[in-house]
């Protein structure tokens, strides 16, 4: 196998993947505080999610590796405290051909904060890659098993049948350490 070969599968530190619980405020109904969203293999979008229009996220504590999701709009969103490493390759990768072009650089506000909507752009499945035994697929970013999609490290469609890349949520930086989403 190729150098870049072995680069699409660094060894795996299953300690920076061990997933977050993670609470989020709710921007807009304050009172209710946290919502919490634990590690999701599947996902029925059912009466009782609600639908948050507006999620303030805090970062504090989510380390380089690490991989979290929070709830928005009833809908999984994937955010990952990318590695170098992780950058490296979303980047080198730019101006290969893919299913669905786009630069890293038009998927992120900051290279290290990845924020994508965790819903597989063919079907609807939530793809793996946030738990930390879970299969992150050929380009270290997540694997959707109900019909074998690859997302890259951006969170681009790479193989499969998905036709386009995982969306990105309408999101911006309040702090450093603190984004609202929607
Ligand atoms: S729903 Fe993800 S590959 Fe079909």
């Amino acid at each position: 196998m190729s150098d870049i070969s072995e680069r699409r599968k660094p060894p795996r530190d299953e300690s920076r993947r061990d997933f977050l619980y993670y609470a989020t405020t709710s921007a807009v109904v304050v009172a209710t505080g946290a919502a919490i969203w634990p590690l999701i293999n599947s996902m029925n979008p059912s009466a009782d999610v609600s639908a948050q229009a507006v999620v303030d996220v805090d970062l504090e504590g989510v380390g380089p590796g690490t991989r979290i999701t929070v709830k928005w709009k009833g809908k999984p969103v994937f955010i990952d405290h990318r590695t170098t490493e992780r950058i490296e390759l979303a980047q080198e990768d730019d101006t290969v051909p893919m299913i669905d072009p786009e630069p890293d650089a038009a998927r992120v506000q900051r290279p290290e904060w990845l924020v994508v909507v965790g819903v597989c752009t063919h079907l609807g499945c939530i793809p793996l890659g946030q738990g930390g035994s879970e299969p992150v697929g050929d380009w270290d970013g997540w694997f959707c098993p109900c019909h074998g999609s690859h997302y890259d490290t951006s969170g681009r469609i790479r193989k499969g049948p998905a036709p386009r890349n995982l969306d990105v949520p309408p999101y911006e930086f309040t702090s450093d350490t603190r984004i609202k989403i929607g």
